[in-house]
């Protein structure tokens, strides 16, 4: 999808900015446009991405998982395997190579899971540029080793205690210090989200994904997936994942879910499904869906994974949305903890808690599938965060 030289898709997106930042935005703008077809510029990347961050990640026929659900064949697509422990890395060293040549000497970034955080930080280490992560104080209290990653890798992490505490307090906090700080500073977003070109750069930056994919399922099956699913926090991965395949004459069947955090249900208030249960609204920089109460306040989003907390979704998911192109379904902290532990018996590798959303989605309906379809699943990380968050609450369920 292309969205209009405005940043639309459709009627999503935009750039609904106070003035003060016009120029920053204004300059990502046009260094990115340049950019994007340079050819040194996406050498370099590539070699970084290559090298240092261990691309191409493999795809991995999940057999057991597969067998013991008995239909479709399921792919694991290992981001959790990349640099860094998820997806965030293609994105962070993207932007701050992007930084770099705007000739920035600073990074900020919000974090919510903290592996952005920790993208961010990486990226940092090895670019020579000063960072700082702003994160919500529930969010720092439940992902301690990613926060003392970001501290050992030379990152100033800043608590949030403003509203709930998570990630949306966390994006408005480091917008507020980009506000001040933009001439040698770059607000390097973790998702597709906020103001054009943000959403269209982060998409780019993780098509790498879904252009991997393309390959490896054409060496291996011969043909194109039935099925691509992922998890949906801001939808970073999930686009990264469907966009090479969208657009494609011979992709147009091709089976395309998003999966949101029901948390403790949809019938509940405590939930990040912004699709399934928001409605059109505006924040941090763009139009989209927002879970919002009846007066147009922003509602707080839950879930079990710190990562799928964000009470909206980036513009070309509400664009893909409204089309019908892109099917958004959701799981419960249920579902996702009965995923983990699932994927971690039968196939010996431990899911985030943000991606085992996405592999309950197997779970549910791999098995009422036909044997010889193809079901591609993005793994966008892995679980060492998440121990401590499973642990106590598979205590509490047994108790
Ligand atoms: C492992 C993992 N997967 C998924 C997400 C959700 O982000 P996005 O929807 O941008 O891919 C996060 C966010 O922190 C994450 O850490």
């Amino acid at each position: 999808m292309k969205c209009d030289k405005n940043g639309y898709f459709g009627e999503f997106g935009g750039q609904y900015i106070p003035e003060v930042l016009k120029p920053a935005i204004d300059e990502i703008k046009e260094a990115y446009s340049e950019l994007k077809n340079d050819e040194d510029f996406q050498n370099e990347l590539s070699y970084y991405l290559k090298h240092y961050a261990g691309r191409e990640t493999p795809l991995y026929y999940a057999k057991n998982l597969s067998e013991k659900l008995g239909g479709a064949k399921i792919y694991l697509k290992r981001e959790d395997l990349l640099h860094g422990g998820a997806h965030k890395t293609n994105n962070t060293i993207g932007q701050a190579l992007l930084a770099k040549k705007m000739g920035k000497t600073r990074i900020i970034a919000e974090t919510g899971a903290g592996q952005h955080g920790v993208g961010t930080s990486m990226a940092g280490a090895l670019f020579g540029l000063e960072t700082e992560i702003f994160m919500g104080s529930i969010d720092i209290a439940r992902q301690q080793p990613n926060v003392e990653r970001m501290k050992l890798l030379g990152a100033k992490v800043n608590p949030v205690n403003t509203g709930s505490k998570v990630l949306k307090d966390a994006v408005n906090e480091a917008m507020r210090n980009w506000t001040a700080t933009f001439e040698n500073t770059h607000y390097l977003l973790g998702t597709v989200m906020g103001p054009h070109p943000f959403p269209t750069m982060v998409r780019d930056f993780q098509s790498v994904i879904g252009k991997e994919v393309k390959k490896q399922i054409m060496e291996q099956e011969g043909r194109f997936p039935d099925h691509l699913v992922a998890c949906i926090g801001g939808g970073s991965n999930a686009m990264g994942l469907f966009y090479p395949f969208l657009g494609e004459k011979d992709c147009s069947k091709i089976n395309m879910v998003g999966i949101e955090a029901a948390g403790k249900g949809l019938d509940t208030q405590e939930h990040g499904a912004s699709i399934s249960k928001g409605r059109k609204g505006i924040l941090h920089g763009m139009l989209s869906y927002f879970l919002q109460d009846e007066d147009g306040q922003i509602e707080e989003a839950y879930s079990i994974s710190a990562g799928l907390d964000y009470p909206g979704i980036g513009p070309e998911h509400a664009y893909l949305h409204n089309l019908g192109r892109v099917e958004y379904d959701s799981a419960t902290d249920k579902q996702a903890l009965n995923a983990f532990m699932e994927l971690t018996r039968t196939e010996g590798i431990i899911p985030a808690l943000e991606s085992s959303h996405a592999i309950s989605y197997a779970i549910e309906n791999a098995g009422n599938m036909a044997k010889d379809d193809i079901m591609v699943i993005n793994l966008s990380g892995r679980g060492d965060k998440d121990l401590n968050t499973v642990i106590n609450a598979v205590n509490k369920m047994e108790n």
